[in-house]
């Protein structure tokens, strides 16, 4: 962790719209650790016009999850960039249970043990409000409000799990964003 030389291995879970990306750009500057999102990476391939791009672009704009195949490829490729090897922080990764037992998986593989499980908690009409505003192509009220349908229904059961590890570390996330990091760093010991 920060301050002992170690570099951290993060995951921010949350629902859509929590602030996830928000934060961890400030969090990964801080830390020193490349930000690792799924989101981010699948959007890229859609502006790339890649294969992966072409397969997912409809099933993101639908609001629905891209199958845990394709994002545990996506994962595996991004884990073992040398940027990665002493620390990072999963950004809207894992989102499912098969998705959470793969990257056990391989973190077992890696001998890597996660630091901390960052939830970042907001009502929902906040959560649907800041999407509609910020206007991304899955941010039509209809989408965003199956994102954080699938979010309660495929993701949040993650919690447990996690809980069940002692690592959630929860974070009231309705709150001027500087809060929220301020919050964030000292539930993480940064
Ligand atoms: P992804 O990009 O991960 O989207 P998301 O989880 O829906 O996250 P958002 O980007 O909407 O929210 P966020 O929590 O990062 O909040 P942000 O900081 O942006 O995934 C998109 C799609 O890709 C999925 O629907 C799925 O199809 C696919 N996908 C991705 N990962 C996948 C996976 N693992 N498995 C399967 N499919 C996957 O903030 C939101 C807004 O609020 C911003 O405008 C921000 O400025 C504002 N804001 C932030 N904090 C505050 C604050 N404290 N106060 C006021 N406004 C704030």
């Amino acid at each position: 962790m920060a301050g002992d030389g170690k570099k951290a291995h993060l995951i921010f879970l949350g629902p859509p719209g929590s602030g996830k990306g928000t934060q961890s750009e400030f969090v990964c500057k801080a830390l020193g650790i490349p930000q690792i999102s799924t989101g981010d990476m699948l959007r890229a391939a859609v502006a790339a016009g890649s294969e992966l791009g072409q397969k997912v672009e409809s099933i993101m704009n639908s609001g629905a999850l891209v199958s845990d195949e394709l994002i545990a490829e996506v994962v595996k490729d991004r884990l073992v960039q040398a940027d990665a090897q002493e620390g990072f922080l999963l950004d809207g990764y894992p989102r499912t249970g098969p998705q959470a037992e793969t990257l056990s998986g391989i973190l077992e593989e890696s001998g890597i043990e996660l630091d901390h499980v960052v939830l970042i908690d907001v009502p929902e009409e906040e959560l649907v409000a800041r999407a509609v505003a910020r206007g991304r192509d899955d941010d039509k009220e209809e989408v965003v409000r199956e994102r954080q349908r699938v979010y309660h229904e495929k993701t949040a059961p993650l919690i447990d799990y996690y809980r069940a590890q002692g690592l959630i570390r929860e974070i009231d996330g309705n709150r001027p964003i500087e809060d929220v990091t301020a919050a964030l760093m000292e539930a993480i010991g940064a």
